[in-house]
């Protein structure tokens, strides 16, 4: 199939929801793509964070080969190896609180796992989630999520959902009533700009809810699995939520939504109350326990960290010798440049000189790379976008 063909069936026959760039994107080895003229591109993208191991990664595609030639389908309701091996790695990486695992299909879905959970454990209704903060699109995350241009269209959304402002603790303390169930937040906000919780922010929410007995939920969806340069972004501040939700790039790319509670906390789940067919599948939980496993031998945590601190100096740099860019801002490898205009032009001659970036709202180029760049990578982007800003 040409291009013009294959573009025409995407746009005629898939639901027009995706703000679609026009390139057919064929192939993926590591930090690079092609596309289905042969042109190559450095994805850093990761399309939005899921190839965190790169693309087609080896023991990704062994794991999954091998899998389905075992077994694709295993319903939860037996019983399965690989689901057992993914659920021990999970728990052997996670704090020991942080002990009893719901698997599903996508981030949102980790969301609502966590939003039922924590209604049905306090038998209380009200989430208190944040401005800028964004959970998903399915009718539990969107009620969290806060973007109106995405909550809009479907409301009326799911009632006793709260956004306040983050990085303000009087105000938290103000919104918890006696109906509150839960505080749910990103530690970075990835999607509204990559904003960095401020300093104490994080602690003094976890002191708050623990002393007003409210859950914590974390949505490490965006900054689990090493991107910020630790395993969890909240090791950075040393605190444990009641509920944490990870999803992307954990099943090296095939899709996986992980919820993972305090122990008394997800018992209070009763069989058949929350339930999904392809919860746990066999083909998914295999790519997962390679990703894993991946992460770990190639200790691609620590060069998040150190390629994360790197990249972060590059873009300093340009913000020294261009006035155009207003700030830089990140942990590890979730990075990103705020610039004094909007930035879709920049993104799309980004694409032509053969560089992937993602834009996080209309001023900002947020860039998730492959934890397994290299400096080279990094110096090869910098010089990308050197170019295009220097034609501002
Ligand atoms: C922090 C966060 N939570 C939840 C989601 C929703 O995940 P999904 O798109 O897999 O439903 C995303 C997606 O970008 C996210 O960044």
């Amino acid at each position: 199939m040409n291009e013009n063909k294959i573009i025409d069936i995407e746009n005629n026959l898939m639901a027009n929801v995706f703000a679609k760039k026009k390139i057919v994107l064929e192939k993926g080895k590591g930090v690079l793509v092609w596309d289905i003229h042969g042109k190559e591109y450095l994805d850093f993208s990761s399309s939005y964070g899921v190839a965190a191991l790169g693309h087609s990664h080896p023991k990704i595609v062994k794991a999954i080969n091998e899998q389905t030639k075992k077994l694709i389908s295993c319903h939860s309701g037996f019983y399965n190896p690989k689901r057992a091996e993914l659920l021990q790695k999970i728990v052997n990486l996670t704090p020991n609180e942080l002990n009893k695992i719901f698997l599903s299909n996508s981030g949102a879905e980790s969301i609502e796992c966590a939003i039922k959970l924590a209604r049905k454990y306090t038998g209380k209704t009200e989430i208190i989630s944040f401005m800028g903060g964004y959970h998903g699109k399915t009718m539990g995350a969107l009620s969290a999520t806060w973007d109106k241009k995405y909550r809009k269209p479907f409301e009326p959304l799911i009632p006793d959902f709260k956004h306040i402002p983050p990085n303000n603790l009087a105000k938290l303390q103000d919104a918890i009533t006696d109906k509150t169930a839960a505080v749910l937040l990103e530690p970075v906000r990835g999607e509204s700009g990559v904003r960095v919780s401020s300093q104490g922010f994080l602690q003094g929410v976890k002191k708050i809810c623990d002393n007003k007995h409210v859950l914590l939920i974390l949505d490490e969806v965006q900054t689990g699995f090493g991107r910020t340069g630790k395993f969890f972004s909240a090791e950075h501040w040393k605190i444990i939520p009641d509920i944490l939700c990870l999803a992307k790039p954990f099943a090296g790319g095939l899709p996986i939504g992980i919820t993972i509670a305090k122990e008394n906390i997800m018992s209070s789940l009763k069989i058949g109350e929350h339930t999904s067919t392809f919860s746990g599948s066999p083909v998914v939980c295999a790519a997962a326990c390679a990703a894993i496993d991946v992460l770990l031998e190639e200790k691609l945590v620590e060069n998040a960290a150190n390629q994360g601190a790197y990249f972060k100096s590059r873009l300093e740099g340009l913000k020294n010798k261009y006035k155009i860019i207003k700030e830089v801002r990140g942990l590890g490898l979730m990075l990103a440049i705020e610039l004094r205009k909007e930035v879709y032009e920049i993104i799309q001659k980004a694409m032509n000189r053969g560089l992937l970036i993602l834009n996080a709202g209309r001023n900002v180029i947020r860039f998730l790379p492959p934890l397994i760049v290299s400096k080279n990578q990094i110096d090869r982007a910098i010089t990308i976008i050197d170019s295009i800003l220097g034609e501002e």
